[in-house]
């Protein structure tokens, strides 16, 4: 990535989220219908028949009642189209014609103009998918492979025929350099340019916003190079793209679970087998921004290689790389299919439902894991053992789980003959049990905080008449209201822009889910305009109470501790009134006793 997340300066968050409209840019994914003051749709990322994905236009929030999802601008781009924090800015920026701030030691990056490269991209797909209709021998390959003409058209397969400079008949201006920017036209010793796809199938490779950024070609038949794929380019960055996933996107979310496999065909073989969740690396390892992408639209991914040592090699390659990535509540899993087969042959000779069979089976990565390091070791020896513990230590160390290091750890012991506390000690790590969360907090009536909160989300211009040193210390909510109100403070956020860029100050912080709770009830629960005023009167008196409440207490353990002396004359001052001794109305604290 060019940006480190700590390197966009707030102040650019701000203002780019206000520039950007969320119900237009989620329209533009997701066709919204007015429903009241907000907009409504079926969920993109779940499952639904009736619309309960909301857009508030004026929080500039999204809202899912059925499956919780809910987020700004910025999350919508994360979410929806797969891609990290800083690349959901730069596509937002660049959508809104911000420049991302220079960054200091980091010469600026001019933006590529890949708009014009996206549709050049997309007449290419559209020329070789009209070559394929009028290819005998492409098709009957097609469908010698158990391709069907709807499957075929589903993935947008197409053809490039066996001439030199074919694409000429889709492109004018053959010699453009943008044909060669993109890898489809490249220019031999002799200096002539001529395709770089002939006598292909054609996949098209096409990202979560559903443009083609780049191509896959197989040989029909036997030949070699057996794939050609297209160059990096801007469009195209390996590393980041999967074969298959925007058609396998909502089968995903269905089954909340992703299969990844190695190949394009076996893409293809799998949805022609009704097995739809399904997405291919290109040909390279699966990447840890692979396993990211996958695990922001499903809670599971199942790798299923070919069986054979490289694709047996690849699935540990694909377990390292998700080692550090895992969060708690994900899984991960591995299918080993037969020697000699990929799941395009397994599919087809044995079915779905045994292929489902196994895919349900799947290995998890603890268990790969150990079973995997334990078979290097011979665990009859010390040294073996010694060896088991050496090599599965710099694993442990990069897992993300706590919890799965801990049943790691556990069965190391095992394996290993030593106690749990022994690999522990050994390993340096922390008593485990000790890191984890606290359990699910009961429902309790919302806290005043929590109150003022709902409030100032609902109207935050109120925050200009908050006493912030007036809010408890300790609580979550206090904290967000007081940020709330320095941002408010430093002018750094317009009234009506509070939600959204709060929201994003607080992206991976502690406090950033007391936010969202409270944005989400807001959105179920809105109070009436005219009860507006009086409930934030009401939240600032007894805010004032508590205050003073406290205030006492404070006064009062001094006293005890030191006596009426031991308070200043100001304080002492203070505790008279309060009792209602000195002089002064010391209503409030009166009453608090
Ligand atoms: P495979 O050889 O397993 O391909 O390579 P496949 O999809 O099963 O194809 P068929 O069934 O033989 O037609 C797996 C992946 O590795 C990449 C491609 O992405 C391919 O889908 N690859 C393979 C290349 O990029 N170039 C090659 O020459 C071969
Ligand atoms: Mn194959």
């Amino acid at each position: 990535a060019m940006f480190v997340g700590e390197m966009i300066p707030e102040s650019f968050i701000h203002e780019l989220l206000q520039r950007v409209d969320l119900v237009q840019l989620i329209d533009g994914y997701v066709p919204l219908k007015r429903h009241g003051a907000d907009f409504a749709a079926c969920c993109p990322f779940h499952n639904e028949k009736s619309p309960s994905f909301t857009v508030s236009p004026s929080k500039q929030f999204y809202h899912c009642f059925g499956c919780g999802a809910h987020g700004t601008a910025i999350g919508f781009m994360m979410a929806y189209a797969g891609v990290g924090f800083q690349d959901a800015v730069k596509d937002l920026a660049a959508r809104v014609g911000l420049s991302l701030p220079e960054q200091h030691g980091v010469a600026p990056v001019p933006a590529a103009p890949t708009q014009g490269l996206a549709e050049l991209m997309a007449r290419a797909a559209r020329f070789y998918r009209e070559q394929l209709k009028s290819s005998d021998k492409a098709i009957a390959y097609l469908k010698a492979r158990g391709v069907s003409g709807e499957v075929a058209r589903r993935f947008g397969l197409g053809y490039s025929p066996d001439a030199g400079q074919a694409l000429a008949g889709a492109f004018a201006e053959y010699a453009s350099p943008q044909l060669q920017a993109m890898g489809l036209v490249t220019r031999n010793e002799q200096g002539r340019l001529y395709d770089r796809f002939r006598d292909r199938v054609m996949f098209p490779i096409i990202n979560l916003r559903g443009e083609v950024i780049a191509f896959g070609g197989r040989v029909v038949g036997q030949g070699e190079p057996k794939y050609l794929n297209s160059p990096e380019t801007p469009l195209f960055h390996k590393g980041n793209e999967l074969y298959g996933l925007p058609q396998a996107r909502l089968a995903i979310r269905a089954r909340n679970q992703v299969i990844v496999v190695e190949g394009y065909l076996d893409v293809v073989a799998l949805a022609q087998h009704g097995i739809d969740n399904v997405a291919a690396a290109l040909g390279t390892a699966t990447t840890v921004a692979h396993v990211q992408k996958l695990l922001r639209q499903a809670d599971k991914i199942i790798f299923c290689f070919d069986g054979d040592a490289a694709g047996r090699k690849a699935a540990w390659r694909a377990l390292e790389n998700s080692l550090e990535v895992l969060p708690e509540q994900k899984e991960i899993g591995f299918v080993f299919l037969p020697e000699g087969d990929d799941p395009d042959s397994f599919v087809r000779r044995n079915g779905t439902a045994a292929l489902g069979q196994l895919v349900e089976r799947a290995t998890p990565l603890s268990e790969y894991m150990l079973r995997e390091l334990a078979g290097r070791c011979d665990l009859a020896s010390a040294e073996g053992s010694a060896r088991l513990l050496a090599e599965a230590r710099p694993m442990l160390a990069r897992l993300s789980s706590p919890l799965l290091r801990l049943q790691l750890v556990k069965r190391l012991a095992k394996l290993s003959g030593l106690a749990q506390s022994e690999v522990e000690s050994l390993y340096g790590l922390p008593a485990v049990t000790r890191q984890l969360p606290p359990a699910y907090p009961s429902r309790r009536p919302p806290s005043l905080p929590r109150k003022l909160l709902r409030i100032l989300l609902q109207r935050p211009q109120l925050i200009h008449r908050v006493p912030l040193d007036l809010l408890p210390e300790a609580s979550a909510e206090a904290r967000v209201v007081r940020l709330l109100g320095q941002l408010a403070g430093a002018g750094k956020t317009p009234a009506d822009a509070g939600y959204a860029s709060l929201l994003e100050c607080l992206r991976g912080k502690d406090d950033e889910s007391v936010l969202q709770e409270a944005a989400a009830e807001l959105m179920q629960q809105q109070l009436a305009e005219d009860e507006v005023e009086a409930e934030f009167e009401g939240a600032l008196a007894r805010l004032r109470e508590h205050a003073g409440r406290r205030a006492f207490s404070l006064l009062q353990a001094k006293i005890q501790k030191l006596g009426l002396a031991g308070l200043s004359s100001e304080e002492k001052q203070q505790y008279l009134t309060a009792i209602g001794v000195g002089s002064g109305s010391g209503g409030g604290w009166r009453s608090a006793l």
